[in-house]
């Protein structure tokens, strides 16, 4: 049965890869801030020239070709191309780069998505609040404006924000990633609020601008790991796991791909239901009429990055109304079948995956589907033998194939695993990689090896998932 169409592909992102973190006129970002404090990183590692893809373009090219991927998913440093986060600072230098990067995957005939924003907020942005300041939203369609005009011509496929949930709620609500703010009361509610207006207004832009001459499609890649209830026979448990799907993909999903609003679950927590539980006052902000008809509907397809399943189970006591903060709500026990992966919690769990995808075929009405991102770390002592991600990858597998053959009527569209290369991986520096090449850190030139892994899925692509 062949899958005509079906975009398998690998994934990147800017500041995991690219180095040259000063080169040719590129502006600091966030991470780049970040991890020049010392302490920050595991080993104090920092991505300055992690893969030093800026000046290996060609040699990331070669080995895309050679795994003869459909698609390369990477992002775009927003401070490489506007230094100071607006366009009169344009850096032609770095515009220069991604047509080079660009060009070369057109003519390898391997389709370019792309990522608009991967987390590197130019640093001059943050200083006057980053993503809690509503003028980021002109900022950022500044920004995706050029990007569509610049490199639409060959980019048909555009996500405006990777993992949403991740930029609210752990960098500006646990304070783990830059700009490390830790006020999970408010902040975060906050931020999503902006990162949604700015998702919907660029989705306009295009449909206004360049959807009828591009032809191309833009979506978000929203963070989608399956919650199971400790207990299913137990309806705390039951609420406590739909609670954690909503508040971490419902909180995006819902007003993009739903109603314009928030889930209800949210409502009921934070939001302006939350007093009738005797909770706190609303924190979470409300979209107006106008809002909700302009949010709504603002996705193509539907994209998300997923690793791994967790059970979670109600901690507030049966007397006590749930805490009003997901995080406290609900905890992740044990898996105990599953493989664990070098990244603690993240272990790779199939019937996980399949729930989700029908999870979202049930909640948002069938839509078209994209992992775009999905894999498995090993430590940094594994090098090119990583025979363990082929366990995991074999179980994977199982459930690609039914999906990716439409069994449960699940529209899956493509599946871009994470990642070409072994690269900056953000708190965990170079300490685990998630690459299907190795990458020599080392030595200068960066020397990149296919693993086990990159053999691997080379035969699950050009089987479509058949053949194990
Ligand atoms: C999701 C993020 O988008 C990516 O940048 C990161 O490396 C992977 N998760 C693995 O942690």
């Amino acid at each position: 049965m062949a899958l005509w169409g079906f975009e398998w592909g690998v994934s990147s992102s800017a500041y995991q890869v690219e180095g040259g973190w000063n080169a040719d006129g590129k502006g600091a970002s966030v991470w780049d801030t970040f991890t020049h404090k010392p302490g920050s990183i595991v080993n104090n590692a920092n991505g300055d020239v992690a893969c030093d893809s800026y000046h290996r373009a060609d040699e990331d090219l070669y080995m895309l070709r050679a795994l003869r991927v459909k698609s390369y998913r990477f992002s775009l440093s927003w401070p490489r191309i506007f230094p100071d986060g607006s366009r009169a600072s344009l850096n032609q230098q770095g515009v220069n780069y991604y047509n080079k990067l660009i060009n070369g995957l057109v003519a390898s005939n391997i389709t370019p998505m792309v990522t608009l924003h991967h987390w590197d907020l130019p640093q001059a942005l943050q200083d006057i609040g980053g993503w809690e300041n509503v003028s980021m939203i002109n900022y950022f369609d500044e920004f995706c404006d050029f990007c569509f005009a610049t490199f639409g011509d060959r980019v048909k496929f555009w996500m405006t924000f990777n993992e949403p949930y991740v930029i609210a709620w752990v960098a500006h609500g646990q304070g783990l990633l830059p700009p490390g703010i830790k006020n999970p009361g408010y902040a975060p509610y906050q931020v999503a609020h902006n990162l949604i207006k700015a998702h919907a207004k660029v989705y306009h832009i295009y449909d206004e601008r360049y959807r009828k001459t591009q032809g191309g499609l833009v979506s978000i890649s929203l963070n989608a790991d399956w919650v199971e209830p400790k207990d299913v026979d137990v309806f705390r448990e039951v609420a406590a796991a739909d609670r954690a799907l909503q508040f971490r993909l419902g909180w995006f999903a819902h007003p993009i791909f739903k109603n314009g609003d928030y889930p209800d679950a949210m409502k009921w927590m934070v939001g302006n239901k939350s007093e009738l539980q005797g909770l706190p006052a609303s924190r979470l902000p409300a979209f107006t009429d106008e809002e909700k008809e302009y949010i709504q509907g603002t996705a193509d397809v539907f994209c998300i990055n997923t690793y791994t399943s967790e059970i979670v189970h109600h901690v507030t006591s049966l007397l006590s109304p749930p805490s009003y903060d997901y995080d406290q709500d609900v905890r992740e026990a044990e898996m105990d079948d599953s493989p664990a992966t070098a990244m603690k919690g993240l272990r790779v769990v199939p019937w996980g995956l399949r729930r989700l995808l029908n999870w979202i075929k049930e909640e948002y009405g069938n839509p078209e589907i994209y992992i775009t991102e999905n894999g498995m770390s090993t430590d940094s002592k594994t090098t090119v033998d990583d025979t363990d991600r082929e366990t995991g990858a074999e179980n994977m597998n199982c459930h690609l194939f039914l999906l990716a053959h439409n069994l449960d009527g699940v529209k899956l569209k493509g599946y871009i695993a994470w990642s070409l290369l072994d690269s900056f991986e953000w708190l965990n520096g170079y300490s685990i990689g998630f690459g299907l090449h190795h990458v020599d850190f080392n030595h200068p030139e960066r020397p990149r090896t296919p693993k086990r892994s990159a053999h691997y899925y080379y035969d699950i692509m050009r089987n479509n998932a058949a053949a194990h």
